[in-house]
């Protein structure tokens, strides 16, 4: 017999080595989430995936699922705390939505619709950071990045090229690209590399795709980010792409 967890007071089958995110993800059931990515090993960042088990707050990216926990995701107390950290995120870069070629595949975004998001609630920080154009077919602008450390992870462990890096601490955070230059231009990253699939914002784009699909017929335009993941793990069983 399968060991089970308990989610939102729904039985969930789960196996040796899975975390809770895990487990939730293969049973269809949404955790708000942007710094993990079920192909890479969990990172624990953003804090969006807190969930309460047996009444302490956790990260389900990183907590392992154990026989009998009670797991509790989307209640409002939870819920108004992740509003909170997307607010926060939005604040401390520069997102402007309607102007991002990324609206509507945004998982930023798309979150932030999840949670009721209907302002930024705090000041923004209106940060200065640079736009790295230097590439002829990728583009980052760090404007918009959110530190999930994705593209590092993708470009070190499946690219072998370690193209990013994180620098610098709290406000003073930077994603840092690993050349003499210090510029995207001078590295070897391809706009097929795996690390230009995985940003969850508008941060990492490839040049001249940007209304390949236009507007309305997005990712997220017709169905929210939990719907879209429920219907994915259905269909691939759990397999991501
Ligand atoms: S560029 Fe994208 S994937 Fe990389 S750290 Fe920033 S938000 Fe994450
Ligand atoms: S998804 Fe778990 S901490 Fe970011």
């Amino acid at each position: 017999m399968s060991k089970t967890i308990s989610i939102d007071g729904q039985a969930v089958a789960f196996s040796d080595g899975q975390t809770i995110m895990d487990a939730a993800l293969a049973a269809g059931i949404y955790i708000p989430h942007l710094c993990h990515n079920p192909e890479f090993k969990p990172h624990g960042s953003c804090k969006l995936c807190t969930v309460k088990v047996n009444g302490r707050n956790v990260a389900s990216c990183t907590m392992p699922a154990v026989e009998g926990q009670e797991v509790l995701s989307d209640t409002g107390e939870l819920n108004a705390e992740r509003l909170v950290l997307t607010q926060m995120l939005f604040v401390e870069g520069n997102h402007l939505c309607p102007g991002c070629e990324k609206s509507g595949n945004c998982q930023l975004q798309a979150v932030a619709y999840y949670l009721g998001m209907m302002s930024p609630h705090f000041n923004h920080f209106y940060p200065q950071r640079e736009v790295d154009a230097s590439h002829p077919d990728v583009l980052l602008d760090r404007n918009r990045c959110i530190y999930c450390e994705l593209c590092v992870r993708a470009s070190r462990d499946v690219d072998g090229k370690s193209v990013f890096g994180l620098s610098g601490r709290g406000i003073g955070t930077t994603l840092v690209v690993n050349s003499t230059s210090g510029r995207l231009g001078d590295t070897s990253i391809a706009a097929t590399d795996k690390a230009m699939q995985v940003c969850p914002t508008g941060a990492l784009l490839v040049k001249r795709r940007g209304f390949a699909v236009p507007i309305g017929d997005r990712i997220y335009d017709h169905l929210s980010i939990k719907d879209h993941l429920s219907i994915k793990e259905v269909q691939t069983g759990g397999d991501h792409e």
